[in-house]
């Protein structure tokens, strides 16, 4: 963490080392998270590492600082301990945007066809579906499967972005990303006439004409390692702005870009330091997955982490 002399974030931090031990809690963060957030983290990863990570805790409780739908696959795939997520109102509207009752309706359209969830989905969804998957695995989640049409959601652009893929028919739902969503091409036409030698990345939440001007299209966990291995100096980073704390920390010689001042998705930043610190106090907000959704989505993320 960047701090001064008798900054009051240094003593939040400390109380919340200290607490941490006091529970016996891991703070587990995804890379969207405010920076000072990230650095009081025991783990900072991207969907498909935290899910991993999730199944690997040995510690008696985690703290989640993400959105509502990865706080509940830690639980999800830790059902003995106790998850926190230290602001319960940070939601996904992408997951919004495929209630259960609108998928259940849908499959009975379309019997026989195998359903992929990205995890950017509620546990009801997730309960619902054959297999899950996250950014960095759609492709492979898609391919695994031996049937020919498979029903994919709720990101219309992940979609599309496998559809390019794999020889597969993908079936979409109508869901998108509000953040990703944002950043347009010309974002990407300005920023190269300001920095022709940058390296565009872009995260596959991005609608097509994005993509297409991309020079790499990565999940946050991949652009983290692409960036450690990339000759490139400078780099526009198509994705949510929390990830370039990330990317600047570990890549001091090399210049990130925002690649438009709309990358900010709002549900990441409701957790702070002091939330963080206010969970361990107080054990709250403990994240509940009634146990016959939890069995079954159990089962599709199961199914995902087993295939990849
Ligand atoms: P990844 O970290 O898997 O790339 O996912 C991005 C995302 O939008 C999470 O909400
Ligand atoms: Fe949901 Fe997009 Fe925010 Fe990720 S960045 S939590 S997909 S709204």
């Amino acid at each position: 963490m960047s701090t001064t002399a008798g900054d009051p974030r240094v003593e939040l931090a400390e109380r919340i080392a200290k607490l941490k031990q006091e529970r016996k809690a891991v703070i587990l963060a995804h890379n969207y998270q405010l920076g000072e957030v990230q650095d009081i983290a025991d783990f900072v990863g991207d969907s498909l590492e935290l899910s991993r990570r999730a199944t690997e805790v040995e510690a008696e409780g985690i703290v989640f600082c993400g959105v509502t739908f990865m706080a509940e696959t830690a639980k999800i795939l830790n059902p003995e301990r106790t998850v926190l997520i230290p602001d319960p109102l940070a939601g996904c509207p992408m997951c919004d945007m495929a209630p259960v009752e609108a998928v259940r309706k849908r499959k009975e359209e379309l019997p026989g066809v195998p359903v992929v969830a990205y995890v950017n989905t509620t546990a009801d969804v997730k309960a619902e579906v054959d297999i899950c998957c996250t950014s960095a695995s759609a492709v492979k989640v898609i391919e695994t499967l031996p049937e020919e049409r498979v029903l994919f959601l709720p990101d219309k652009n992940l979609g599309l972005w496998a559809q390019r893929h794999t020889e597969k028919e993908i079936i979409l739902w109508p869901g998108y990303c509000p953040t990703h969503q944002r950043i347009l091409a010309h974002d990407i036409h300005r920023l190269k006439d300001q920095h022709p030698e940058a390296v565009v990345i872009a995260h596959p939440e991005c609608t097509p004409d994005v993509i297409d001007l991309a020079d790499e299209v990565l999940s946050t966990g991949q652009m983290i390692r692409w960036a450690r291995e990339a000759a490139a100096r400078e780099v526009i980073v198509g994705t949510e702005v929390g990830l370039i704390h990330r990317l600047k920390k570990e890549n001091p010689d090399k210049a990130f870009i925002q690649i438009s001042p709309l990358t900010t998705c709002p549900n990441m930043k409701l957790i702070t330091l002091e939330k963080v610190m206010w969970a361990l106090e107080d054990m709250r907000h403990p994240v509940e997955v009634p146990a016959e959704v939890a069995a079954k989505a159990r089962r599709a993320i199961e199914r995902m982490l087993a295939v990849i």
